[in-house]
């Protein structure tokens, strides 16, 4: 048998072995997690093959992937990375870069942030020696508005590092203009909305740059995963040179002297010629993926409109079974958007019947899944407390949050019935609990 006749039979009897993992729903029994993975025999036909090519480190995948998600994004460049959180970490980074000379972000320059968000929008503003400025964001849309940003701008202030929460677009349009006039960068943090269209456009094409997770949780996933998406060939160069090392040479692994140059120039204090391969512009990092990961992505790809779809779907179908409960703040998208949600959000209000806890041990004990709007307000937390930071206004609700906020899923996993039954299940406990206390 030849080697592709032999690749042929396993790769069919990998598709084969692929057991569907829609099972019957059995309400109260079947778990409903909150966000997960959904894999196809093809995600596991691409997977199995790049392994048995034992292409294990970045080659032809990850190129592919990144020029395959550029153009979804509508991006000129993309960058494939470990995770999201390393996407976030060189997205960053690269402002500081010292080919950026006098626009480059030096330490105690400030980033502007939310407070209520994940911790790792907020790490590399710390890890590089910047100043976080916490804005509070709305409930409800659970992103900050323009106005918040431009009263929390300073002299110092230099740039802006926003996430998408929940898959619901920030007011991206009005906040690059802000950035613009004020002359800050602005990075988008996308991990959490791929997909989602603000005005007519993806989120994730509004900033300098932008990062996308490809964590099981999120829209598409490759495992662990994460890509750095940008408009801007100057900051490409720069993000890949952090992610790979900090080498100033851009050749692909396996390939030499693209630039006509490879021994024949001199950089630093080196001498001529030295191996451009071998020369760093960067203090770098080495956060790249792997083709296993990027064969994963390619193949997941393929559905990413559906699984918007599904997830749009899933989101109405709970907003419409909780219209008018009692008690709760339901989520809205931001005007002029069309969210690819990546969660259902909701709020008790202060003057419930109930508290969150209750909903929330109610919901668990049906055995559906709930997480909280991530770090609640990230400034309360052990890891924050005397970190350098300034707070521009009030933080109040970004503390009813931590105090009253939690979401339920509405990733692909989740069947109609499933999302039937969170309404529901919400609204029996909300309403009973509201006429009790009223009889
Ligand atoms: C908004 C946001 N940014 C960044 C990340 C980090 O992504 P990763 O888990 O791939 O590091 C997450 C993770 O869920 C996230 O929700």
């Amino acid at each position: 048998m030849s080697d592709s006749d032999a690749k042929a039979r396993i790769l069919d009897l990998v598709r084969a072995f692929h057991v569907s993992e829609d099972k019957e729903f059995v309400p109260g029994q079947t778990e409903i997690w909150p966000s997960g993975a959904v894999f196809d025999e093809h995600d596991r036909a691409a997977l199995v093959e790049a392994a048995l090519e034992m292409r294990v480190a970045a080659g032809v995948s990850s190129r592919n992937f990144e020029r395959a998600f550029a153009k979804v994004l509508g991006a000129r460049k993309a960058h494939l990375t470990n995770s999201g959180s390393s996407a976030n970490l060189l997205a960053l980074s690269a402002l500081t870069s010292p080919q950026l000379e006098e626009y480059r972000l030096k330490p105690g320059d400030e980033v502007i942030t939310v407070a209520a968000g994940f911790p790792t929008t907020v790490n590399p503003i710390l890890q590089n020696g910047l100043v976080p400025v916490f804005v509070d964001v709305e409930l409800g849309t659970y992103n900050t508005t323009p106005d918040r940003i431009a009263d929390a701008i300073g002299p110092r202030t230099r740039a802006l590092m926003l996430a998408h929460t929940l898959g619901n677009p920030f007011a991206a349009e009005e906040v690059a203009a802000l950035a613009e006039e004020h002359d800050l960068f602005l990075i988008e943090d996308n991990c959490d909305a791929v997909g989602s269209i603000h005005r007519g456009r993806n989120t994730g094409s509004f900033g300098h740059l932008a990062t996308v997770s490809f964590y099981p949780a999120h829209h598409i996933t490759m495992g662990e995963g994460g890509c750095v998406v940008t408009g801007e060939l100057h900051l490409a160069r720069i993000v890949e040179s952090l992610r790979d090392w900090g080498r100033d040479c851009w050749c692909e692994p396996g390939e030499d002297n693209r630039c006509f140059k490879r021994f024949n120039q001199q950089m630093g204090e080196l001498p001529h010629g030295y191996d451009h391969k071998y020369i760093f512009s960067h203090v770098g990092y080495n956060l790249k993926g792997t083709d296993l990961q990027a064969a994963l992505g390619l193949s997941q790809l393929r559905r990413l409109d559906e699984f918007g779809r599904i997830r749009r779907r899933n989101w109405r179908r709970i907003a419409e079974g909780l219209d008018g409960v009692p008690g709760l703040i339901l989520p809205e998208p931001t005007p002029d958007s069309d969210p690819s949600w990546f969660g259902f959000c909701i709020t008790v209000r202060p003057d419930a019947a109930y508290t969150c806890r209750e909903l929330v041990d109610y919901l668990e004990s049906r055995k559906i899944g709930t997480r909280r709007l991530f770090a609640g307000n990230l400034t309360r937390h052990p890891a924050y407390l005397g970190q350098p930071r300034r707070i521009s206004g009030t933080l109040e609700n970004s503390d009813l949050i931590t105090e009253r906020t939690f979401w339920v899923g509405v990733y692909p996993g989740v069947t109609d019935g499933m999302a039937e039954y969170i309404a529901e299940s919400i609204r029996t406990f909300a309403v009973q609990r509201t006429g009790r206390r009223h009889r």
